[in-house]
């Protein structure tokens, strides 16, 4: 049997590193989607994964890379893992030009490389694991971080537009919070280590066919919106 295919964006470092290589050890055939990183280049060698050189931000370049995927998985993909991310507000503080970064990697790209792979998740009934953050949830909506929190909040409506768009085929989708995990992004006094964080996103990627679509989760517990 042809290995499962999965597709990771944001691999080279931090959890979409880290995931990329548990699912590797869970015998997937890897597709990484960054940006350019002669250290990620050796390490796919290394495993035999493709490796998608571009930025998040790029929407043709987003496009191409899809069409090359489905052109070459024609039994189509198993998981696409929305990855990417970017914090851009270190001080807390609105800035229009944050928002407008933080809503091109974290909200639209998702969407649109999602949709660029629709007939190839289709076509193996798989998962799209949306990596959301607990400071999306409208419930506990709190100052601060404006850019940050209200794109992933459009994250968490992309998977729910996604998951209802997709009822009939079989496609799963879901928004995963990995806790505050320490990488770049969340920093040395983060609580969680990479594996607590990768491994809260891997139960999301490994939910079965009769598993939840359009939901919210940390640990495999669900999340308020
Ligand atoms: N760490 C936490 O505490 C935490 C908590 C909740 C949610 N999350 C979410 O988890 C995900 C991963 O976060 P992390 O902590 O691993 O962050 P990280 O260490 O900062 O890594 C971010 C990854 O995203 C990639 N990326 C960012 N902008 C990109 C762009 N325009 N084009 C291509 N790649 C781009 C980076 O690539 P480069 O190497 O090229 O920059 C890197 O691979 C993010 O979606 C984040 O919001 C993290």
């Amino acid at each position: 049997m042809s290995k499962k295919v999965a597709v990771v964006t944001g691999a080279s470092r931090g959890l979409g590193r880290a995931v990329s290589e548990e699912l590797h050890k869970k015998g997937y055939h890897l597709v990484m989607i960054a940006r350019p990183s002669s250290e990620l280049g050796a390490f796919a060698e290394k495993i035999g994964a493709e490796v998608f050189w571009g930025d998040m931000e790029d929407l043709a370049f987003l496009e191409s890379a899809a069409k090359k995927i489905s052109a070459k998985h024609r039994l189509g993909i198993d998981l696409l893992v929305n990855n990417a991310g970017i914090f851009p507000e270190a001080d807390g503080a609105y800035e229009a030009s944050r928002m407008r970064a933080a809503f091109s990697v974290n909200t639209l790209a998702p969407l649109h490389f999602a949709l660029a792979l629709e007939g190839s998740l289709a076509a193996r009934k798989g998962v799209v694991v949306n990596v959301s953050s607990g400071m999306a949830g409208l419930k506990e909506m709190n100052g601060g971080y404006p850019a940050y929190r209200v794109s992933k909040t459009g994250l968490n409506a992309v998977t729910r537009y996604l998951s209802q768009e997709w009822v009939g085929k079989g496609v799963r989708v879901n928004s995963v919070c990995p806790g505050w995990v320490k990488t770049d992004m969340g920093g040395p006094s983060a609580e969680r280590s990479l594996a607590e964080g990768a491994a809260s996103i891997l139960w999301a990627c490994e939910i079965p066919s009769d598993g939840p679509t359009g939901g919210f989760f940390r640990d495999g517990k669900r999340l308020d919106w």
